[in-house]
């Protein structure tokens, strides 16, 4: 135990002395009086009103912007400490509060606007009154297939209306829905099918990505085998058809288990069911991620507490009106498209844009069109897109008559250069922009700027949403004061309505994860006792804003998606003449890290080109084409300790072109200068630049 913990302070030096030199701060840019006059939130004693000393009764406000069947008697219940019971007692439904409710005043209100990747398709309007009709529909289907509440579903989908259909149907039933990114691989669906015991998967044949028609339904067929070699039954594939009447794929239909939704749905026009008031704590949904270990996690959200903070937040920090035009460009099988794409926009009566593809199809400037023909005022998306989009068309922007109020800016953190872009062009400096800082187990924003009331300072997600009391920890549980320059671990002190449940099967994982670094009374009720890390290191700059330095687990994030290097390793183990695999990041100009891969060989196998196809192929099968490596590098040996633990480390400063610096106490220091020969080649050449946080952290914690 001691040496680690040797290691770890070591590591926080180096990197407090690497953000000493690199910090550099940014000016504040001020929200408009335009902008300011019509938020939502403009009152500043709102952190008054949100101050630890008036948690957790704080958060009755945002209960309060619910409907509820039955009220609640207890704001938040620790008695299971850290299991946390959000609005205890209540009753309550997230498909009525995202639909039903709005019918009254909003019924022929566009809820969707799906635009398809192909130009020449038409949008879809979808009212308040057709998404209640059509989620209706699917809930009277699914309860007469003999699916429950409780019961998981899997889910499939593209990014078209029929996955928010079929969630709000699952919803209203109280079915728990497990949606899997849909550029994932059927394998990786196949584990989550099995570890969340679904024996439905959603999904649908085909559709657009990159001017290509992509058979999807070959994927199902690969998660259903999957799923069972792993002990799960899949006993019913419902499938979607793009274009409905119309099978887009080229697998066969498997008979008694595959089910065209639409020819199902011929049953059930008209049908209605009465939304189920299901207890606060129930589980909403599983959002599966990536952390330490390859076993992917199923972040359990449940109904009350999340809806609340989603609805409370899409309100305040994005500041969604009803009558605004929203286009949030992420997927929907990702947490930001969940939380701010389905649930929080509709609560709130949002008109909410769902584009199918490609930010850059057919060319960079078609969010600027989409958003000109529709009148979005309110745009949300990620770095990668905005680099992407900045690195294609500079000045597309320009051409286009749209007009931002508000922007947002997740997944990554951004770098002030490409945020000032955002700014000056995206936004023609009429925008305001909001870093929202947060990940799947936060369920809503944890850092960012409440827009009307905050400065924005490039590069900073901000201080934190209201009753969000950020702390940052040292390797040995000591403060890090703000203004120190030093970085640690981020830490929220208390519990929020946004925040997880439980890991899905796993609650051991779940204290162990989260609250087994810093927690000193493990049999503690007292929510002071339990601060929630994070995942991330950050530095808190002398105003109280953050900024977020990366993962401090082995996750890479590619792109804004998380990716477990011990998920990509065991992949790249899959191929048999693989004896071992390290993954590292590197930094990319649009992606902002990319997984780079060494492998050793098996003995008597020669290195070949086919062996490296193999195993970038091997990534795309078992988690999807995101986790393609940017190389593969065949090595004689990987570097190791004398205990014969991999040095990542000393692979990550090769792959970066960084010193490798100190190796000799190596098992095999030899190789190392043979792998950098090979990566780097003759020149030597490295760059003196520190390397950011995550990279040089990478690999270190144990
Ligand atoms: C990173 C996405 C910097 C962070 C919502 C976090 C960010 C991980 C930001 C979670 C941001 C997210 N600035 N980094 N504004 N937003 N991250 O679970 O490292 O897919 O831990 O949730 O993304 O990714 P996840």
């Amino acid at each position: 135990m001691a040496k680690p913990r040797m290691k770890t302070t070591e590591q926080t030096e180096v990197s407090e002395a690497q953000i000493a030199v690199h910090w550099k701060e940014e000016a504040y840019y001020q929200p408009s009086e335009k902008f300011k006059a019509q938020a939502n939130m403009r009152d500043p004693h709102v952190f008054d009103r949100f101050g630890l000393d008036k948690f957790p009764d704080c958060f009755r406000e945002y209960a309060d912007m619910l409907t509820w069947f039955e009220p609640y008697h207890t704001v938040l219940d620790t008695s299971d400490a850290p299991f946390w019971k959000w609005f205890a007692g209540g009753k309550i439904n997230a498909s009525y509060n995202c639909v039903d409710r709005q019918l009254a005043t909003y019924a022929n209100k566009a809820a969707f606007i799906f635009v398809p990747e192909p130009e020449a398709e038409r949008d879809v309007v979808m009212t308040y009154q057709e998404l209640y009709d059509r989620v209706n529909e699917v809930a009277a289907m699914l309860r007469d297939l003999g699916v429950k509440a409780g019961d998981r579903v899997t889910f499939h989908m593209p990014m078209v209306p029929q996955l928010p259909i079929t969630m709000l149907a699952c919803a209203r039933l109280g079915i728990i829905h497990s949606q899997v990114f849909g550029g994932f691989s059927g394998q990786a669906c196949g584990s989550r099918i099995h570890d969340s015991g679904s024996r439905v998967l959603v999904t649908m044949d085909s559709y657009w990505r990159n001017g290509a028609l992509v058979d999807h339904k070959a994927n199902a067929d690969i998660a259903v085998r999957a799923a069972k070699e792993l002990g799960q039954d899949v006993d019913k594939v419902l499938v979607w058809q793009r274009y409905p009447g119309k099978y887009s794929a080229k697998t066969p239909m498997v008979p008694g288990r595959d089910v065209f939704v639409n020819d199902l749905l011929k049953d059930y026009q008209g049908k209605k069911v009465e939304p189920v008031a299901l207890p606060s704590e129930a589980p909403l949904f599983l959002m599966y991620s990536s952390g330490t270990t390859g076993k992917p996690k199923g972040a359990q959200h449940g109904i009350a507490g999340y809806l609340s903070y989603v609805t409370a937040t899409s309100k305040w920090i994005l500041d969604i009106h009803p009558e605004d035009i929203y286009w949030c460009m992420a997927d929907i099988g990702w947490i930001t498209g969940h939380s701010y794409i389905v649930y929080g926009p509709l609560a709130n009566a949002a008109t909410s844009v769902l584009y199918e593809g490609v930010p850059t199809f057919p060319d960079a400037g078609r969010p600027w069109r989409i958003a000109e023909r529709l009148g979005v005022n309110i745009f949300h998306t990620a770095p990668t897109a905005i680099r992407m989009l900045r690195k294609l068309g500079p000045q597309e922007p320009r051409k286009y008559k749209y007009h931002f109020k508000s922007m947002t800016t997740v997944g990554e953190p951004i770098e002030p250069e490409a945020w000032r872009w955002y700014y000056d062009e995206v936004g023609k400096r009429e925008a305001v922009i909001t870093d929202t800082w947060w990940m799947t187990e936060t369920g809503g924003f944890l850092g960012t700027t409440v827009p009307a009331i905050h400065a924005m300072k490039p590069g900073s997600c901000g201080p934190a949403a209201p009753g969000i009391h950020p702390v940052i920890y040292d390797e040995t549980g000591a403060e890090i004061s703000k203004g120190s320059g030093k970085a640690g671990n981020m830490c929220i002190r208390n519990p929020w309505p946004g925040i997880m449940q439980t890991i899905w099967g796993d609650h051991d994982r779940y204290v162990k994860t989260y609250y087994g670094k810093y927690n000193k009374h493990p049999r503690s009720k007292d929510w002071r006792d339990w601060p929630f890390l994070c995942g991330d290191g950050a530095v808190q700059a002398a105003d109280g804003y953050y900024r977020i330095l990366g993962r401090i687990d082995d996750v890479i994030n590619v792109a804004g998606h998380r990716l477990g290097t011990k998920e990509i390793e065991s992949a790249c183990l899959t191929v048999p003449e693989i004896a071992e695999a390290a993954v590292v990041p590197v930094q990319d100009e649009l992606k902002g890290r990319v997984p780079e891969v060494y492998v050793a060989l098996k003995p008597g196998v020669p290195p070949s080109q086919a062996v490296i196809d193999r195993v970038v192929k091997a990534n795309e099968e078992v988690i999807g084409k995101i986790a393609r490596p940017k190389h593969v590098y065949i090595v004689p040996d990987m570097p190791k300790t004398r205990s014969g633990k991999i040095m990542r480390r000393v692979l990550a400063a090769i792959s970066n072109r960084r010193d490798v610096g100190d190796v000799t106490t190596l098992a095999n220091p030899d190789v190392v200068e043979q792998i950098r020969a090979m990566v780097q080649g003759n020149d030597t050449q490295t760059t003196q630049e520190a390397l950011p946080e995550d990279i040089a952290k990478y690999g270190q914690v144990e």
